[in-house]
């Protein structure tokens, strides 16, 4: 298990005792964030939140974080999605931490805490585990609500899943639901949505600082860094996306992914897969209107790393649950863009309220 380690100045002394507590122990890795002393004081959020970005990147495991009392580094590391800071004042208290509450984060108040008590509170915290059954409940409802407020939420090994709610696309999202949309009307709009999310997919574009005249003068302005992008639709409903993705970026390279699905097994089985050539060098983004089981998803990750691809978005228009679970297990390194999660699959596996079959609606075959 991997764990980081910070406080501030008033949990300098406390915190070097823990790493102490804890060196040599096997199957255990410290990394300590710092401060490095407690002369010099430092603000407490500074380490809380660079600690909780990284549990929730799922740089380690888990963290520990020692302030005064330890509240500050509680609240603030609370503020990180995907992290649940625990507080702890003695062990009872952590052991429920995780065996109830999942806690992925330690505060402890250095100032209120005797050092026997703060180790006992360390061990019992990190020998204890997460019991399920009826607290996985509630801290699913925890998870739901963050997704809802953050829009933006970590699966805690590098992933991400975001929910593109813009007004203008969640209007256009109740137009293809809508049984009665025409053919034509279903078409155009998927590829606006599409257009619409390319803002949000290509955020972390870097830039460049270029020379520009301006009527008025010489300045320096910003340009896209030239970054290799590639757009790679799965067959057939992916296609449905792709040229509102290409109005927006139209110098991507395009690949193609053919998928069906086995009558006997289910699983995909994969018929065409075209890629560009220099496919690992690039940021590459798939298409699927649907993420429904993430049979299909998972699958052409899977085709895309076995040919070299590393940095890979998955961009839907509607997603649910067990299908982001399913696309997260098998590649938790995967950020997933969708314009909606729904609630659920229903018997046959379609989205539930969804929007019937993508791929029927766009190219008008039922
Ligand atoms: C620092 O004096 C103190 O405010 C801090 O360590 C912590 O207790 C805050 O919650």
């Amino acid at each position: 298990m991997k764990i980081l380690i910070g406080s501030d100045h008033a949990g300098f002394e406390l915190k070097q005792k823990i790493v102490s507590h804890l060196k040599g122990r096997e199957g255990l890795e410290v990394e300590d964030f710092g401060t490095d002393t407690s002369e010099v004081s430092c603000d407490y959020t500074d380490i809380a939140l660079q600690v909780g970005r990284s549990v929730a990147h799922g740089d380690a495991d888990r963290g520990i974080l020692v302030c005064g009392t330890g509240l500050g580094m509680e609240i603030a590391a609370n503020k990180v999605s995907g992290v649940y800071a625990a507080g702890c004042w003695n062990k009872e208290v952590a052991a429920l931490s995780r065996q109830h509450n999942n806690s992925n984060v330690l505060t402890l108040g250095a100032r209120v805490l005797d050092e026997k008590t703060a180790m006992e509170v360390v061990d019992t915290w990190l020998a204890t585990e997460f019991e399920g059954g009826r607290h996985i409940r509630r801290t699913q409802k925890i998870c739901a609500y963050e997704r809802s407020a953050n829009r933006a939420f970590n699966n805690g090994q590098g992933g991400q899943v975001v929910i593109f709610d813009h007004p203008l696309v969640q209007h256009k999202l109740s137009i293809i639901r809508d049984k009665n949309t025409p053919v034509k009307t279903f078409r155009e709009t998927v590829a606006e949505i599409a257009s619409l999310m390319v803002y949000e997919i290509t955020r972390d574009l870097p830039l460049k600082m270029i020379d520009v005249e301006t009527p008025v003068t010489r300045t320096k302005a910003y340009a896209i860094a030239g970054k290799k992008l590639a757009v790679v639709p799965i067959l057939r409903a992916g296609l449905g996306m792709m040229e509102g993705v290409l109005n927006l970026i139209p110098n991507a390279k395009i690949g193609h992914i053919g998928l069906y699905r086995d009558p006997q097994t289910l699983a995909p089985v994969e018929y065409y897969c075209k890629l560009p050539g220099d496919i690992e060098e690039r940021d590459i983004f798939l298409l699927d209107p649907m993420l429904a089981t993430g049979g299909s998803s998972a699958a052409a990750i899977s085709l895309i790393k076995k040919r070299g691809g590393r940095k890979i978005s998955l961009v839907c228009m509607i997603g649910a649950p067990e299908g982001v679970s399913v696309v997260h297990e098998a590649h938790p390194d995967v950020n997933i863009f969708v314009a909606a999660l729904d609630s659920h699959l229903n018997e046959h596996g379609y989205i539930v309220p969804g929007l019937g079959d993508a791929g029927d609606r766009i190219f008008g075959t039922r």
